[in-house]
Parts: C-alpha cells; structure tokens; sequence
C-alpha cells in the first residue's frame, strides 16, 4: 500500500511544522524564525531552527534539516509513510482508514528484532493490565491501589497492572503465540532456569509499564504487593537492561508529561512512580520520574530539550532532602534550568501529601508554595547547625555567602542578604562587604583558570541564539553556486536563463549539481502530473539525506525579493570561470604526466609553473 501523493502532499500543506516539532523541541521565536537546542546531538547553545514561512528546520550546527516529514523520521526512527501518518495524527487531519490499517499491517510483518520485542512488552502489558482488572488472581492488588485512592481510569490511563504468584503465566502466554524463544530471553521478563526453562522473573507485583518517548513500552518496574509474605526481593523490581531498556535514558511519564510540559513551560521532577500518578490524577499532568537512583546526564538532556524550568518535588523525609539537594546541583552543574524546590512536610512524600491534605492543597503549593533554589539551601546548611554556637554560626554564614556566588541576579542578591541581616542581626553593609570579597577572590581563581564556563555573577547569558553561521565558512564558489540554487527554487525565469546558456553548464560541486538535475526533473514531473512545485515537495522528492540537508541549507541562505538577469549571470560566472579553471588544471596535470614519462625536462618545467599559477587562481577564485 503506497499512500497517494495528493494525501502527503495535502497533509503536509495543513500541517504547520512549529506545531509537530514543538512537541519535540522547546522552540523560542527570534525574528521570523524558531531557535531550539537540537533534537539530533548535544549542544550547549540552541542552533536548530525552524521556519514558518518555508515550512522546513535546519540545525546549523549538525547540518540536518529538512520538512516536517524528515524531522519525524529521523526524530522517531520512522518510515517515509509512518512519518506521514504521524502528521496526520499529531494535526488532528482525517486520513483515510485503510491507509493506516494497511500502515500498521505492514508494521506488523516486519519482523526486526526492536518490533518484536516492543510487542512481546506490550502484549505482556495486556496480559497484566487485564488481570489485575477483571480476574480474581488481581482483586487484592486493585482493592489496594483503590485504597490508595487511584481511579479506575488513572489505572486504565498508564496500563498499570497486576502479576500474580504462578511464575509460569506470562512464559505460557508468550509461548503459545510463537515468540521466538530467543527473543523471549532477551525481553529481560523471564529468568532463566539452569534446565533452560523460563519463569516469570516478576511475581505477586504490581506492575508499572515504562515507556519510551515515543510511548512505547520498554519495560516495567514491579511493586511488591503488600500482603504477600512469601516472597521477597526489594519494594520494587525493575527490568534489567536490555536492548530496548536502558534506565538511564528513560524517565518516567516523560512520553505523557511532555505536552503539559509545553504547555506550563515547566517540569515537576518527582522520586516515585506513585508521586508521578497521584499528580496525574489531579491535575498536575507534567511530572515525570527518574529511575530511581539520580538523575543521569541523558534524562537532563531530555528535559533540556523541552523546558527550562524544574520543579523538584522530593520526598519530604531526609533522603529525599539529600537526594533534592543532589538533584539541583547536577541540574544547576549541567544546565541553565531555572530550578525551585518543593518541600513536603514531615517526611510526607507527594502522594501521602495528595491524599492527606487534598488536590486543592498540593496545587496551591506547587502555585504558592515553592522555595528558590537559593532558600531552599539555606534551609538545608542550617538543618545540621546548632545556630547558637557562635562559630557554627559565622560558618553557616560563610557557607551561604560563598553560595550566594551563584546566583545571577544582584536583585535576588540583596534580597537573601537582606534576609540574613535580619536573622543574625548583622548590618547589611558588612554582609555586602563579606560578600564583595569572595566575589573578587572568585574572579582572581577564575582569570588563572580559563577553562572554567561557569558563568560569573552579573554576567546573565545573553547569547541566545548563537547562530553558526554556515555561510561564513564557504568559498565563493559555493556561495554562488547556492544562491544560485535558491534562486532557480523560487524563480521561473532562472530555470530558462539557465537552459540558454549557450556553453554547457556544470556545478563545480558534485551535490549542486546532482540537486540541479533533480530539480529539473522534480519539474517536469509536477508539471506533468500537476502536483505541488513547492520546495517542501521537492524535499520529498530528493531521497537522498545529505541533498535533503542541502536544500534547506540553501533555503536558509537570505536573499532580496527582487532578482535580476546580472545577479544570476554573476554566479554563473563565478561557477563556470571555476569549473574552467579545474578542467584547465586537470588538462596541464595530464600533460605534466605525459612530460615525465617523455623526460622532457624543459615541458615540464613550463607545465608546473602553470599549474601552480592556475591552482593559485583557484584557490583566490
Ligand atoms: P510507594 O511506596 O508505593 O508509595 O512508592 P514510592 O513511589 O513512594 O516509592 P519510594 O519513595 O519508596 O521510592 C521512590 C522511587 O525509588 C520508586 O518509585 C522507585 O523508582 C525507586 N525505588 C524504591 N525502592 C526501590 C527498590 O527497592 N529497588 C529499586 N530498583 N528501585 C526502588
Ligand atoms: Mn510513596
């Protein structure tokens, strides 16, 4: 099944590629265009962009680019007609049933390694979800989870489930629909038994999908049930590391959370599963979990990439404090967050607080309630002080004014000293003079050290977007060779300038050339079928990634509204005096060649210094 040019050509044309790649990438509009930190690699300053006006992204710093189609395949690791289909979805535009059927059908057959074991997850999900809800084997575990007071529908919504004692249900299940037995251990589901049998390596749990970003599942983490007494093993079981698993790259709920994080332009970090759910079922929809243990560099970059503020939601007792203080100097070391810290009362985590004190209390303190990252570690130093001790007290004073280096806004600054001076009855000025101190001594460290990039106070970022600009780095000749380009993709009239040169005309580079040939043939094959000559089409059109990425590059090259026949003739010339100059060169090197072979020393001395006069030229070209 091949899905109609009209239906990709009509979906991509009602489809605005802010919308889908916002979804993915936390976008600020700067001019006409969208600027993001990109989706394809890491990077410290946001370089991948995004046009309304052409429809289509560039990262200047990678060089992808491309349309809306492009951006999903790569991002999602889709087909040309899944990349379709999900544009479809993600725009709320009617397609043609049969069409996704014969999409999924198709999906179905494949039968690479990642898809089956994506499908023996989820049918291993069915199989729990259904259990814990319509079987005896699940009844205690659901009592519980309503006692704890999730909703049937909170437990429909993340596929929560239950696995019973009988370590042989899953294994007996997955068996009988012909998995490859292989597979099947590689799931990371089942232990192996020295016979080689298999058994269910979760048992009496209940059991927590974990999915991907793109909401696949891709293991589970397994709650011990309460009143089980004979069976043991820690409170929670998670899956181990497999090849769809990776724990430091997954953070829960993130595939659910993420357009509420878009939409309150802000991230609740939570500790537990259950923190994340009993958010959920209130209202506060953009909480996610790490996975138990800290928070990793790669679950930083995926919040990087859609928000820049975090709401640390810990627990409330004191490994929760130590773990919210670990977070926010990791968060505060690796990134630019914007941070504020929630703090729960008497060892309360989010959930006990939810359902001890209500929905309406915890919204009003994640609204009202939160600490600045800065109070909340004042709070912290002074919990071990006995701030009566004299030199307990000038040591926590220290330590908060060597803090207070970090922070950025001399407003903020004078707030906290402000607050100090109060508290321990000290005047402002001396509070200001100690800190002024430390602020120079930090300066001195800085300057003899270079490398350090943290960033000093007072000197806020303000190199937002740092554009790479790729044209600096081009050669004339490739300079002219793209605006050439950009101008024939925009301008009839070049197409036939173009085709009436009277000399045959060649792109020096290999790439424009092939994209000029492509171009002509993208014509005439629109002009046949009548179909759309935009440049987003002709992406499409190009197979080729690299071209792809070219195009854009050259879309992305600004140039006047109004063209002349001049213009167009002075790239030609630039192009063609290039083309002729390394034929000319290649010509002399032959007859160099033929020189030597014949020993005529005095040919040969003429030849170099014309090769060398001509690769000159070429260079200056
Ligand atoms: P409840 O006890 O059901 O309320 O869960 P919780 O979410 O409050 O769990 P807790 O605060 O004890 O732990 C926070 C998170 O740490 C959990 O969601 C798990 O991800 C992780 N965790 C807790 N205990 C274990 C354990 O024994 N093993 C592993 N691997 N992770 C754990
Ligand atoms: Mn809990």
């Amino acid at each position: 099944m091949r899905i109609p040019e009209e239906t990709v050509n009509k979906i991509r044309q009602e489809t605005n590629i802010t919308d889908v790649i916002s979804q993915y990438v936390q976008l600020k509009k700067k001019g006409k265009n969208f600027f993001g930190f990109c989706p394809f690699h890491d990077e410290r300053t946001p370089s991948f962009s995004v046009t309304e006006e052409k429809q289509i992204f560039h990262c200047f710093s990678c060089g992808r680019g491309g349309n809306v189609y492009s951006f999903l395949m790569e991002v999602d690791g889709l087909t040309f007609p899944e990349a379709v289909l999900k544009t479809a979805e993600l725009s709320q535009i009617e397609v043609d049933e049969a069409l996704v059927s014969g999409e999924q059908a198709k999906l179905q057959n494949k039968d690479s390694k990642k898809d089956f074991l994506f499908k023996i997850h989820e049918e291993s999900l069915e199989l729990f979800h259904h259990i814990l809800l319509q079987t005896t084997a699940g009844e205690e575990a659901l009592a519980y989870l309503l006692k704890r007071g999730l909703t049937q529908e909170t437990i429909e919504t993340f596929g929560i489930g239950f696995a019973p004692h009988e370590r042989t249900l899953l294994q007996q299940y997955l068996v009988g629909k012909d998995y490859p037995e292989e597979l099947l251990k590689e799931s990371g589901l089942f232990i192996e038994k020295e016979n080689g049998d298999l058994l269910d390596r979760f048992s009496n749990r209940i059991m927590f999908p974990i999915r991907n970003q793109q909401g696949k599942v891709v293991g589970f983490s397994g709650r011990l049930f309460e009143t089980s007494d004979f069976e043991t093993g820690p409170k929670y079981l998670n899956s181990p590391e497999t090849y769809l698993f990776n724990k430091r790259s997954v953070l829960f709920n993130f595939d659910k959370a993420r357009p509420a994080v878009r939409r309150e332009k802000e991230v609740v970090l939570f500790e537990g599963f259950m923190d994340v759910i009993a958010s959920w079922q209130v209202g506060i929809q953009n909480g996610v979990a790490s996975m138990g243990t800290s928070l990793t560099n790669e679950q930083i970059q995926m919040l990087e990439r859609i928000t820049d503020q975090v709401l640390v939601a810990y627990d409330g007792d004191d490994a929760g404090v130590e773990a919210a203080k670990r977070a926010a100097d990791l968060l505060t070391e690796q990134s630019d967050f914007d941070l504020a810290i929630l703090s729960f009362p008497d060892g309360m985590d989010p959930d006990d607080f939810i359902n001890e004190k209500g929905a309406s209390v915890f919204k009003e303190l994640i609204s009202h309630g939160r600490d600045t990252l800065f109070s909340f570690k004042m709070d912290y130093y002074r919990r071990d002080v006995n701030l009566k001790n004299e030199s307990e007290r000038l040591g926590y004073i220290e330590k908060i004014l060597t803090e207070m280096l970090t922070i950025t806004s001399a407003v903020e600054r004078e707030m906290y000293l402000k607050q100090l001076a109060v508290e321990f009855d000290i005047s402002i000025d001396s509070l200001n003079e100690q800190f002024q101190l430390r602020f120079y001594e930090q300066q001195k460290k800085r300057s003899k050290e270079p490398k350090k990039n943290t960033p000093s106070p007072d000197v806020r970022s303000t190199t937002f977007p740092q554009v790479h600009n790729q044209r600096g780095k081009l050669d004339s000749v490739e300079r002219a060779e793209q605006l050439l380009l950009n101008r024939l993709f925009h301008f009839e009239e070049v197409r036939i300038q173009i085709k009436n040169l009277s000399e045959e005309f060649y792109f020096v580079h290999d790439d424009y050339q092939m994209l000029y040939l492509y171009y002509e043939n993208f014509q005439e094959h629109a002009q046949y079928t009548l179909s759309d000559t935009s440049i987003e089409a002709f992406i499409d059109f190009v197979k080729e990634t690299q071209l792809k990425n070219k195009i854009v590059e050259i879309e992305f090259q600004s140039l006047g509204v109004e063209i002349t026949p001049q213009e167009i003739k002075d790239y030609i010339d630039v192009i063609s005096r290039k083309s002729l100059l390394e034929s000319q060169l290649k010509q002399t090197k032959d007859a160099m060649t033929e020189a030597a072979k014949k020993g005529d020393q005095a040919q040969l001395r003429i030849l170099m210094i014309e090769i060398v006069d001509l690769s000159r030229l070429l260079k200056n070209g």
